[in-house]
């Protein structure tokens, strides 16, 4: 569940909870920081606030395509390094402290995903990207800012306001994501299932060790 609800009710504004949640609210693509990552993810709506909430997608597919020569260069053939505590600190110093943050050593996958079934290649970024192999951190992060800020301009995003039952499925190789804000003291529930990518889903190609 990606929920602000606990037994107990709504979690408090400034919860850890909601902070994990509101790290949802980066761009980012699922489990990137795990050994095997996620291919798609089927996101349902069970609980919505009166306002907010929306869920928004970004094709990286399109993203990679429109990025200027110099950025293309630099990504064609990189390795970017993941960490899920990368993104949750930019949310809060406590929340990426926290031992669920830092359970998975820093996950190393190459920069474009060729999808086997079409030969369409994505740029496989997210908020966990902490940097780019072969580069100083702070010219990595602003190359992965860069690219970011790109793929996710206005006329590239879709914004799905939700309605109770509403599914969403998307490609995990070729999609950015993101949670928006809604009023905390709301509960809003969503029901979550990723599924992980296989060899056959071109995760050989992308996976460095
Ligand atoms: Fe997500």
């Amino acid at each position: 569940m990606v929920s602000n609800e606990t037994g107990d009710g709504v979690c408090a504004a400034d919860s850890l909870e909601v902070m994990n949640l509101q790290g949802n609210m980066l761009w980012h693509t699922d489990s990137t920081f795990l050994p095997v990552p996620a291919l798609v993810n089927i996101l349902v709506a069970r609980v919505l606030p009166s306002s907010s909430g929306e869920t928004e997608l970004a094709s990286t597919r399109t993203g990679w395509a429109d990025l200027p020569a110099g950025l293309r260069t630099r990504l064609k053939n990189a390795i970017l390094w993941h960490r899920l505590s990368h993104s949750r600190s930019k949310i809060s110093a406590e929340l990426a402290a926290l031992p669920v943050m830092n359970r998975w050593p820093d996950r190393p996958w190459r920069a474009i995903w060729t999808n086997p079934a079409t030969g369409e290649e994505a740029l496989y970024i997210a908020s966990h990207a902490f940097a780019i192999e072969g580069m100083g951190l702070e010219q990595g992060q602003e190359v992965l800012d860069a690219a970011t800020a790109i793929c996710t301009r206005p006329d590239n995003v879709y914004t799905h306001k939700w309605r109770a039952g509403d599914v969403l499925i998307w490609d995990e190789r070729a999609m950015l994501h993101r949670g928006r804000p809604w009023p905390y003291d709301e509960p809003r529930t969503l029901s979550s299932i990723c599924c992980s990518a296989t060899d056959a889903d071109g995760l050989i190609q992308v996976r460095v060790v």
